[in-house]
């Protein structure tokens, strides 16, 4: 055994020599040359990892066999190891045992942080602060390559309208042109400049493409995307990861015309390989492959191998289906070899970008574990975006920020919750490590009473058939109320466990689960004074609320330092900024309800029913996307457009006229008012965020090109047209300023 690992060394040693020098291109195809057929199908495999601690050998699954194949190089990574001793453990069975020593990649849903949680990223995605967002995918990289992994799956950059999808929590929001500049943020801050680096790791845009379309908002569901939205809303974000570099792209559980994502040609091949030029690799969901015989695409395993290795998914992920059929598929002509040597240069390519060749132990160093997860300077990072995603929805009579004067409650099973506020997709984090409310208010000194009101949920395990949501226990209500009486100000927390959100936590409806919609109005009647904060994964439909309760602040779910991030902004020590990235709709009802929609051919109010509207509900969301308040007030100038050679140019001065400095979130959309397919009544084109002191001005300008203006047909090919455009800007996209501009050409 010693000297096969010595000799195995020996060979990579002088195989590294060799390479020296030459581009990762050929290296990849030096590789490739050498590799049997199976070790080469290997690569295109992912199995799952529940290691024990205490050895490699799997708990679930088969776990012998794949613990065979690893041996024999069989598998090209591992999803969901943790910890540096179990990533090395496994590392060292392929390199020292495998006959090429070709390393793993270790991949993790590494979502919105590791040991550290920053907020969920539809929270982050309110900040519109694209550097903070970086560097919270650059802090997330940072800890969860200090324990062995190399490969996240994020971001995840589906567009999506249904809040009622559990899935929103983890994207960017529902507009194509903010999606796609956090997009890249997220790639480049998880990829870094180096990918070489130790604390850099390969990014993963998911899930290609329009899984965001889940019909009704159910997981797993089918999804219907029209060819001109897939190009227009759903492509646009993943088009900027491939722009930014991303390694690899995870297809989806939906359909595409009515074919698997995971089969899907056109997506794959056509698009992102083709058009696109992509040169990472796809890796498919959790077991899609094995699904397209589910969804009555395939007859077997076999079929769904073959068609998915066609269509251009590279790596399977936990189907079984590569590494138990593609051998024959080739052997007998059903595949090309050359599909699978192609899949395999692109798996390997990412291998080399990393430096894995390297070395295969470069993330495994302990004391960098130790001394990296949770380190204070990420808490810091973590609250400043905690602050920055927070989104003040209503503060009608001033109750905000509090004074040291008033006498404080603060009511609510969630202001007291340690493990909630962390939010789904918490991979390396330990329960009961956040922030809460109540240690928040502690830490900055403010003195408060508490009651708990009533109990959200029963039993805090994560992943259980039906979270049991208390309905009818209303213990806790009699005090709650006792204490509202008594004081100033009622800080009343309320909203959705972290739990209720996030993958497989598809809700119908989404008013405040429990007996919070009843706690709300029983405290409302004894002391109007509430400050309602909102814990919550997703928008949720709160016309109650919104009607009655004087003050609203938006606080999601935002990771280990939640209770400090809404203590300093209830008390004023940050002005609220953030905006929201997703429509808060009045109800379900509504959804799909989203700014950027068409304008109908029956939009105007009629005194008869025959135009477009609810006979019972208002049309309007509840609060649109990019609202979101402060606690001053900017005074937004007159809007100047020139029109050059080079494009649009449009600029207005904007005034801090309130008591606070504070900063505003600029926002410009556009609408081709005429064209030959019909446009959005507004798009979004561009936003500046920018700090004014109390009383200052400043100037903001926005260059709009033809990349602004311009849109995709049916058929994918990116068009301008002349003629007829509004230019709108202001605060959020129901508050805008129009100014109507003619562009005679496009050249
Ligand atoms: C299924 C999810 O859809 C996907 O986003 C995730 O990366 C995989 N499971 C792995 O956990």
């Amino acid at each position: 055994m010693v000297s096969k690992i010595n000799l195995t060394y020996l060979l990579s040693a002088i195989c590294s020599i060799v390479m020296i020098g030459q581009s990762v291109d050929q290296k990849v195809a030096d590789l490739l040359s050498k590799m049997t057929l199976e070790e080469k199908i290997g690569q295109m495999n992912q199995y799952n990892g529940f290691w024990e601690v205490t050895g490699p050998a799997p708990k679930e699954g088969n776990a012998k066999e794949k613990y065979e194949h690893l041996k024999k190089g069989w598998v090209g990574s591992v999803l969901n190891v943790r910890g540096v001793d179990n990533v090395k453990r496994i590392q060292e069975i392929v390199v020292n045992e495998s006959r090429l020593g070709i390393p793993l990649l270790f991949g993790s849903d590494i979502i919105h942080g590791y040991k550290t949680l920053a907020p969920i990223p539809l929270a982050e995605s309110a900040s519109w602060d694209l550097k903070a967002i970086e560097n919270s995918a650059r802090i997330a990289a940072i800890e969860a390559s200090s324990t062995g992994v190399n490969w996240t799956f994020a971001p995840m950059v589906d567009i999506s309208r249904d809040p009622r999808w559990g899935r929103v929590m983890e994207g960017g929001g529902e507009d194509p042109f903010l999606g796609s500049a956090i997009a890249k943020a997220r790639v480049n801050g998880f990829q870094g400049n180096d990918l070489t680096a130790n604390n850099t790791i390969a990014a993963t845009a998911k899930h290609f493409a329009g899984y965001g379309f889940s019909e009704s908002g159910r997981e797993y569901n089918t999804t219907n995307v029209d060819d001109y939205t897939l190009y227009n809303v759903a492509l646009p974000p993943f088009k900027a990861a491939v722009e930014s570099n991303v390694q690899s792209i995870m297809n989806s559980f939906g359909l595409y015309n009515g074919v698997p994502a995971t089969g899907s040609k056109k997506l794959q091949r056509n698009i992102l390989k083709g058009d696109w030029n992509f040169k990472g690799f796809v890796i498919s969901d959790w077991a899609s492959i094995m699904e397209m015989t589910l969804h009555g695409h395939t007859t077997d395993l076999k079929e769904a191998a073959e068609k998915a290795a066609i269509a251009g998914c590279d790596m399977d992920m936990e189907s079984y289906a590569y590494i138990k059929h593609l051998k024959e598929l080739v052997q007998e002509g059903s595949i090309n070899e050359n599909t699978i040597d192609e899949a395999v240069s692109r798996i390997l390519k990412v291998k080399f970008n990393l430096g894995l060749f390297d070395d295969p132990y470069k993330y495994c160093n302990a004391d960098r574990e130790k001394d990296l997860l949770f380190n204070s300077k990420h808490q810091d990072a973590a609250l400043d975006i905690a602050k920055k995603s927070i989104v003040l929805l209503k503060n009608d009579t001033k109750l905000l920020p509090i004074s040291k004067q008033d006498r404080i409650a603060i009511i609510g099973d969630l202001a007291d919750d340690k493990t909630s506020p962390l939010g789904s997709w918490r991979i390396g984090s330990d329960d009961e490590t956040a922030i809460s409310v109540l240690e928040g208010f502690d830490k900055l000194g403010i003195p408060y009473q508490y009651e708990k009101g009533c109990t959200l949920i029963n039993g805090k395990t994560e992943f259980t058939q039906e979270l049991s949501i208390n309905t009818n226990n209303k213990t806790g209500f009699t005090e709650a109320i006792e204490l509202a009486k008594k004081v100033d100000k009622i800080i009343l927390v309320l909203g959705e466990h972290g739990f209720i959100s996030g993958e497989g936590r598809s809700r119908t409806d989404l008013g405040l689960p429990g007996v919070q919609q009843q706690l709300l109005e029983e405290i409302y009647k004894v002391n109007s004074n509430i400050i309602l904060v909102l814990m919550n994964g997703r928008p949720l439909t709160i016309p109650w609320a919104a009607k009655y309760i004087p003050t609203i602040l938006e606080t999601w779910q935002l990771g280990t330092q939640s209770g400090n991030a809404i203590a300093e902004v209830i008390t004023g020590k940050y002005n609220p900024s953030g905006k929201l990235p997703m429509t808060f709709p009045r109800s379900v009802g509504q959804i799909p309800i989203y700014y950027n929609q068409f304008s109908t051919g029956r939009q105007e109010k009629q005194p008869h029913v025959f135009w477009s509207h609810y006979i019972d509900e208002e049309n309007t969301p509840l609060y649109p996307f990019g609202y979101g308040l402060s606690y001053t007030n900017f005074e937004y100038g007159k809007i100047n457009v020139s029109i050059t050679a080079d494009g649009i140019s449009a600029s207005l001065s904007i005034k801090n006229t309130g008591e606070f400095s504070g900063e505003e979130i600029v926002q410009l959309y556009i609408q081709d008012i005429k064209s030959s397919y019909v446009r959005p009544i507004k798009e979004l084109k561009g936003f500046e965020k920018i700090y004014l002191e109390k009383g200052e001005r400043k100037q903001v300008k926005f260059s709009l090109t033809k990349e602004h203006l311009g849109y995709y047909t049916p058929e994918g090919k990116y068009t301008c047209e002349a003629g007829e455009f509004n230019i709108m800007i202001g605060p959020n996209s129901r508050e805008l300023s129009t100014v109507k501009i003619n562009i005679a050409n496009f050249n």
